[in-house]
């Protein structure tokens, strides 16, 4: 089933609202999160910080902190995303743990992002030089190396002052392009021949006054004079260095919206192009002051747009209004007036929500019990830790792969039963899917193998140990009885349960 959730701007945090969106619907992600500059933003457009702490509060510095980190987060990523976590892990050594705990946040949210893309989709990510490294290597553990299709390298100025005395001046962001599979939209762009090539090689001019070139070598071959004319020519089909004015903020007055983080609505316009075709819906999940939404807009794209600021709409509205700057400038006491709004978005085709998106498309990928009886909220999860006393305390300590009888619970590791079972959700890392396993069988198992075929394997091998194993099958029915009882004793958990 398909959701209709076409030219919406969410107006809240982006995860819930990706975490909302069916598997396998948007076609291109175009998006410009906010970096770990560590500095507060201001702007005309209203002060607004690049917040995102659970619990969050306004007016905090674009600054992250590890103690921040949901540990809800760190859990998911550590247990179905193990070549990312470690990627957090390193840029906590080598850069520090502010930016570790930044990867924490854009990476959740990629995770969705990658889910919700179709096959033929692909993601444009904007990143400064603070992150951009950084970055790179989350999008390689998340969208996989063989998806890398470019850096982009976009000059950010027209002209600038020289003003970084000991080093070069950063002159560029990046773009960091990603497609999900190697069947992904692509439209080749072109540039115009320059006027030297014009003037080199398409030197002839035939008597209707075109201008034709004569390739070398051909001339004998055929016997006949073989003509290219210039207006033939596809152009040059262009590069990863997008160094044009055209591009840049220069001598755009009439499109700055006052917004310090606003970008140039041709720059994104190239991107949509490039990446997507007519129809094609679009998603900004930082979508700011709203250049991708209007730039999916003016190339008859359809677009999802979120952000947490306030005036997200009022940006949408006045852009797609396509008022001047003056005007603007004086409609800007209306920036949250919800009365003001609700009546101007009236002739557009737009949607307005504060609530997520209900997903529509069926969901097997996760653990059979738990997802198709209720929901499971983040706030439920036990922790690993929790999970493994409970364990430890039900069924003693022993590995369940081996039988090994641990002198201390240090020597047991929790893992998964099934490890394939809803990759893309919460339900994997619930009780009823854990095992203690020792060092040895966690190693062994690792996540290609059921825990099963570990037991088999060891049998093999040799290396069970004496006793009664620990019967699956009646574990199963315990730790789901477990769960069943903390649901009930959780009122808001118990209500989702009856509805
Ligand atoms: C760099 S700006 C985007 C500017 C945009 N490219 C433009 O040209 O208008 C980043 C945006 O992300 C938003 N943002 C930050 N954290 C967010 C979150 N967790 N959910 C939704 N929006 C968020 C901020 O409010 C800000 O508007
Ligand atoms: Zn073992």
């Amino acid at each position: 089933m398909t959701q209709d959730i076409a030219n919406t701007l969410y107006e809240m945090d982006n995860l819930e609202v990706l975490r909302g969106i069916n598997s396998n619907s948007i076609d291109l992600i175009a998006t410009d999160p906010p970096f770990n500059t560590k500095r507060n933003r201001s702007g005309s457009a209203g002060f607004y910080v690049d917040k995102w702490k659970y619990g969050d509060t306004d007016k905090l510095p674009d600054q992250w902190k590890w103690n921040e980190v949901h540990p809800k987060w760190l859990e998911t990523i550590q247990d179905g995303h193990p070549a990312l976590y470690q990627v957090i892990e390193a840029t906590k050594v080598v850069r520090d743990e502010d930016t570790a705990a930044f990867l924490c946040f854009i990476s959740v949210r990629l995770l969705e992002m990658h889910r919700i893309l179709k096959d033929t989709g692909s993601i444009y990510l904007h990143c400064d030089h603070n992150a951009n490294a950084y970055i790179r290597l989350v999008m390689d553990a998340i969208f996989g190396k063989k998806n890398f299709r470019n850096e982009i390298v976009w000059r950010k100025y027209g002209g600038h002052k020289n003003t970084a005395k000991l080093k070069f001046t950063t002159e560029n962001d990046t773009l960091l392009f990603y497609s999900v599979s190697n069947t992904y939209t692509f439209n080749q762009i072109f540039r115009p021949l320059s006027e030297q090539t014009i003037k080199s090689e398409y030197k002839h001019v035939d008597e209707n006054g075109r201008r034709y070139s004569i390739p070398r070598g051909r001339k004998y071959r055929q016997g006949v004079v073989k003509k290219v004319y210039l207006d033939t020519h596809p152009g040059v089909a262009i590069g990863n260095l997008w160094t044009e004015k055209e591009l840049t903020m220069q001598g755009k007055d009439d499109e700055r919206t006052g917004s310090p983080d606003q970008k140039p609505l041709a720059l994104y316009e190239r991107i949509i192009e490039a990446s997507s075709n007519e129809g094609d819906i679009v998603l900004d999940p930082f979508c700011g002051c709203a250049t991708t939404i209007i730039a999916a807009n003016n190339l008859n794209r359809r677009w999802i747009g979120i952000d947490r600021r306030k005036d997200a709409r009022y940006h949408i509205i006045t852009r797609l209004m396509g008022i001047d700057r003056k005007e603007r400038e004086r409609l800007e006491k209306y920036t949250t007036n919800k009365a003001w709004l609700d009546r101007q978005m009236q002739p557009y085709e737009m949607h307005y929500r504060t609530d997520p998106p209900t997903r529509t498309d069926n969901q097997e990928t996760a653990v059979v019990k738990l997802e198709s009886v209720f929901p499971i909220t983040e706030d439920f999860q036990m922790t690993r830790k929790e999970i493994k006393n409970v364990l430890l305390e039900e069924f003693g300590p022993y590995c369940w792969g081996c039988n090994f009888e641990a002198p201390d619970p240090r020597y047991l590791e929790l893992d998964h039963i099934n490890p394939k079972s809803g990759q893309d959700d919460y339900g994997k890392h619930h009780i009823n899917n854990r095992a203690l396993l020792c060092k040895p069988c966690n190693l062994e198992k690792s996540d290609r193998m059921t825990l099963q075929g570990l037991r088999k394997i060891n049998k093999e091998k040799g290396y069970m140990k004496e006793g009664t194993l620990i019967d699956l099958r009646k574990a199963s029915e315990w730790t789901w009885q477990y769960l069943v009882k903390r649901i009930q004793e959780t009122p808001y958990q118990y209500n989702l349960f009856r509805k």
